[in-house]
């Protein structure tokens, strides 16, 4: 309870602060921490996992109750607040610590990870309705890079927040949500095996579950399949 209300505290002042990367004003509730976590443990023994913007640890904590004992985990967050108590956690939680030799936290955009590692599940909570078009494409071209061949990716938007937030924009802020909308549902598109509805949680959001192909060695780069008529808009938006 107590970890649960500091998180909460810390959370709403980087709402406030770095409200642009933050993009939440609280940490994920456990229905949807739960769904997000979901693939983690349900392949091969030996899983690498990846976590992009752990935040204060909610999803975390559901995928370090999944995690094998071969498995490993990396947790990708930007922000150094969140990273320090991400850290604290890894040394004081008995929960997190039974597994802190196989957890290390990176403090660092997942933009710059070394591409050289490679994830077979790979769980994103980043706000992407917050990132320039570019960004948004730079970080799907990075998921895919650090994708093994047919590995998951999960990541959540909240129920039509961007048809909410385009009604109230100026056209600029409309194209780059509009830009946003077509990046991911080309993604949806060529990738998305399931998804979730979590209603019961603040507010109502959709976890996509993809399946990537990974890179191939020397491969420029992927490509998404051509499907047409493409689907209709993603539910989340
Ligand atoms: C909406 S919060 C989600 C936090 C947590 N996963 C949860 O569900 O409660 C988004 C998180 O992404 C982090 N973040 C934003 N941009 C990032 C980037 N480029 N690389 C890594 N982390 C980033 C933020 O600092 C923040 O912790």
């Amino acid at each position: 309870m107590g970890q649960r209300l500091s998180d909460y505290r810390l959370f709403l002042r980087e709402f406030r602060q770095t409200f642009h990367s933050t993009g939440a004003i609280l940490p994920s509730g456990r229905r949807l921490a739960r769904r997000l976590a979901s693939k983690v443990g349900s392949g091969d023994v030996g899983q690498k996992v990846l976590e992009v913007g752990s935040g204060t640890g909610a999803v975390t904590a559901e995928i370090i109750a999944r995690l094998g004992p071969d498995d490993r985990l990396d947790l990708v967050e930007l922000n150094e607040r969140f990273a320090k108590v991400l850290g604290d956690r890894l040394r004081q939680d008995p929960s997190w610590l039974r597994v802190a030799d196989r957890v290390r936290v990176l403090q660092m955009p997942v933009e710059e990870l070394d591409e050289a590692c490679r994830y077979d599940v790979v769980v994103s909570g980043l706000p992407l309705n917050n990132f320039s078009c570019q960004v948004v494409q730079k970080i799907l071209s990075q998921f895919h890079r650090l994708a093994t061949q047919g590995a998951s990716l999960s990541f959540f938007e909240y129920v039509a927040i961007r048809k909410a937030k385009a009604l109230c924009s100026k056209p600029q802020e409309r194209r780059r949500l509009a830009g946003i909308e077509s990046l991911l549902q080309r993604e949806l598109d060529s990738w998305e095996v399931d998804r979730d509805c979590v209603l019961a949680n603040v507010p109502p959001a959709w976890v996509h579950h993809l399946r990537l192909p990974g890179e191939v060695a020397g491969a420029e780069k992927h490509e998404p399949r051509d499907q047409t008529p493409s689907r209709s808009t993603s539910p989340g938006s």
